[in-house]
């Protein structure tokens, strides 16, 4: 399978900017989100999906797993990147389809070290946030999105700043980098069963960063 079907000479092109945050729409053919879903799925084996709750104790409505060197964990303790997954077991390695497209998409940045992944069932959400918890912000965070379309939030660099949003649809490659790398988002909704990618509908997203 000829996965990305990149050709070195030619960098993709953002085709819309939501606030700063670059989207290249359809970035992903159908059977390079295919082949995804499968190496998404045999980390989902080892590192099953879990629920959060955040620092109040309310339950997220997003669960998540990761591949990679971290993870990313939460409880009434706050937010932290953690080695291991709560089983204990250390995470699964970041699929090479998941960092080929690390490699065309955040330039000379050093590897990912976090590949985390959240999906969102019906009703799933996540509130406006920033990405703060690596050490280097020079760094992109890229995320791909899969299955369901959601509305995505971005806003400035701080709450109160305004926001736009885009619907982010399965295959889209979003790049949250240089001064877009700190900026609020977040994902208001998800049009439950938009999309036929994952049997059981919902959505997957994959965002991957360089944490030390
Ligand atoms: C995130 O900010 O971690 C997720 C963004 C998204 O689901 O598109
Ligand atoms: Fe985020």
């Amino acid at each position: 399978m000829d996965f990305l079907n990149l050709n070195d000479s030619c960098a993709p092109q953002p085709t819309v900017k939501v606030g700063e945050v670059s989207v290249y729409k359809g970035f992903l053919s159908k059977s390079d989100q295919l082949l995804l879903v499968g190496d998404l799925r045999q980390v989902a084996e080892q590192a099953p999906i879990f629920s959060l709750k955040t620092k109040s104790g309310k339950a997220m409505s997003v669960r998540v797993t990761a591949a990679g060197e971290f993870g990313w964990f939460s409880n009434h303790q706050g937010y932290r990147y953690v080695s291991e997954h709560p089983s204990g077991a250390t995470w699964p390695e970041i699929p090479a389809s998941i960092m080929s497209i690390w490699q065309a998409m955040a330039g000379h940045a050093p590897s990912p070290e976090c590949c985390l992944i959240n999906y969102y069932g019906e009703g799933a959400k996540m509130g406006l946030h920033q990405d703060r918890d690596e050490a280097n912000f020079n760094w992109p965070v890229v995320s791909i999105s899969l299955g369901d379309d959601a509305l995505f939030r971005v806003g400035g660099r701080e709450r109160s700043d305004k926001t736009s949003s885009i619907w982010l649809q399965s295959g889209d490659v979003a790049v949250m980098g240089g001064g877009a790398r700190l900026n609020y988002h977040g994902v208001d909704r998800i049009k439950f069963g938009s999309s036929r990618l994952l049997k059981s509908g919902g959505r997957l997203n994959v965002t991957l960063r360089v944490v030390t």
